[in-house]
């Protein structure tokens, strides 16, 4: 295996890209703030019971997705592969419920899926990802899909639908899984092997099986929304109100049940016109029994989690997210000699006030200084020669207008007051 290659489904995030995702982890924050979530850190590695008692043995991700591994203390250790399951548990661990309800949580970084990788599909992926705990109130459902909503738009990203279907609690769930069995059971033959493994353990999942034969047994399949008790029903349509009165446009789509097994009620999704076969650029839901199934007590919760990578990629694709080219705010050319120690001296000073500084560190004629100040957009340029420096004077020159003027070397505030002008 070569040693410069990365594993398959990793990206490396250079720098020119880094930058927009700092934006991006800017406009994450802001969002946040106005909606009252905190921010919480997890492990990256947790105990591996954890995701499958949270998200469900039946699913892919437990099933065949997890990077599993024994320690070197014997213990049974996950790369988390999504951040809900975490979060709970350090709800729980922290005893952050204590207090006022609901407790509104979020996270940001990167998770692990042994999967396939395709474009918008990665081994190592990006989520950030945010978890109302302690209120059934379906205002919260609507709010952990405004929220998503807000940080694609301020990001300028558009073409994105949300989908939208409640899968009912335990007690509706179980009535539909019985209907939905019956169903697919007499064109058992005809389904793929992982649906005919999950035809009783799991029926639900059949529904959004992406293998043909599958999506045409499926396409006449029972509806969960026909299936509902009277409160499950209720707080679905008391949702689809709120999103009305919102102005959050959303389609019904009753096969979407989500992967993960810790779903009650609500369900959503949003894709983008922008991504190719995977084009989820989010997706959430409720979950009222997870917390009690991790030890904690009776506590209804929803969230939503971003897929931060293939955000990025819908907005590069639809060309948003541009930065503004930014660059030094001062070079300093020098001839070598006492003017470069004059040069690195004026660095230390105006770097200690924050401000990005570049000089030539290979003693280069005047012209090439002058061409690499240029290549890096620097907006000032200063010119310490030897003759200025005996006077303690040099030539600041504006880049952007060409303009030069002089100024003294030893009055660094006058420098910093006009340099620091430009921001940078
Ligand atoms: P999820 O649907 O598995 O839900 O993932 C959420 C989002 O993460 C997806 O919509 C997608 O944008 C992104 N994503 C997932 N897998 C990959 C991958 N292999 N490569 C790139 N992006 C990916 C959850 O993880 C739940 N924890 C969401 C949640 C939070 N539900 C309630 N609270």
């Amino acid at each position: 295996m070569a040693l410069t290659s990365r594993p398959r489904g990793t990206n490396d995030i250079i720098p020119g890209e880094i930058e927009l995702w700092h934006e991006l982890e800017g406009k994450i924050r802001q969002v946040c703030h106005a909606y009252g979530y905190h921010e919480l850190r997890t492990p990256i590695f947790e105990h591996t019971e954890l995701f499958q008692r949270g998200i469900g043995d039946t699913t892919d991700i437990v099933e065949k997705e997890m990077y599993t591994f024994v320690d070197r203390g014997e213990r049974s250790i996950t790369l988390r592969p999504e951040g809900t399951a975490p979060l709970v548990r350090a709800y729980i661990e922290n005893n952050l419920g204590s207090g006022a309800l609901p407790v509104k949580l979020y996270y940001y970084g990167p998770m692990f899926r042994y999967e396939r990788p395709q474009a918008g599909r990665y081994r190592q992926f990006t989520q950030f990802g945010f978890e109302a705990l302690g209120s059934s109130d379906p205002l919260l459902d609507v709010e952990a899909i405004a929220l998503p909503i807000d940080l694609y738009k301020s990001c300028g990203l558009s073409g994105f639908q949300v989908e939208l279907n409640s899968i009912g609690c335990a007690e509706c769930r179980s009535v539909y899984r019985k209907e939905l069995t019956a169903h697919f059971e007499p064109h058992a033959d005809n389904l793929c092997r992982s649906c005919q493994g999950r035809l009783h353990r799991n029926p639900l999942r059949l529904l959004d099986c992406k293998v043909e034969s599958c999506q045409v047994i499926a396409k006449d399949a029972p509806k969960i929304t026909e299936y509902l008790c009277p409160d499950c029903a209720d707080h679905f349509s008391q949702v689809q109100k709120y999103l009305d009165t919102l102005g959050i446009s959303y389609v019904l789509n009753p096969r979407l049940v989500r992967g993960l097994d810790y779903y009650t009620r609500t369900v959503f999704e949003v894709t983008s016109s922008e991504l190719g076969s995977q084009n989820a650029i989010g997706a959430g839901g409720r979950y009222d029994g997870l917390v009690q199934e991790l030890g904690g007590k009776e506590t209804p919760a929803v969230g939503f989690a971003v897929g931060v990578d293939r955000l990025l990629l819908a907005l590069k694709n639809q060309g948003k997210l541009q930065l503004s080219p930014s660059g030094p705010a001062l070079y300093l050319v020098h001839f070598g000699g006492e003017t470069k120690h004059k040069a690195a001296e004026l660095a230390q000073g105006l770097r200690g006030r924050g401000l990005w500084i570049e000089l030539d560190y290979a003693d280069r004629s005047i012209k090439a200084q002058m061409k690499a100040a240029n290549r890096l957009n620097s907006q000032y340029v200063l010119i310490i020669g030897e003759d200025e420096l005996a006077k303690n004077q040099a030539v600041l020159r504006n880049m952007g207008d060409g303009q030069e003027e002089s100024v003294a070397l030893d009055e660094l505030e006058q420098l910093i007051t006009i340099v620091g002008a430009c921001g940078k």
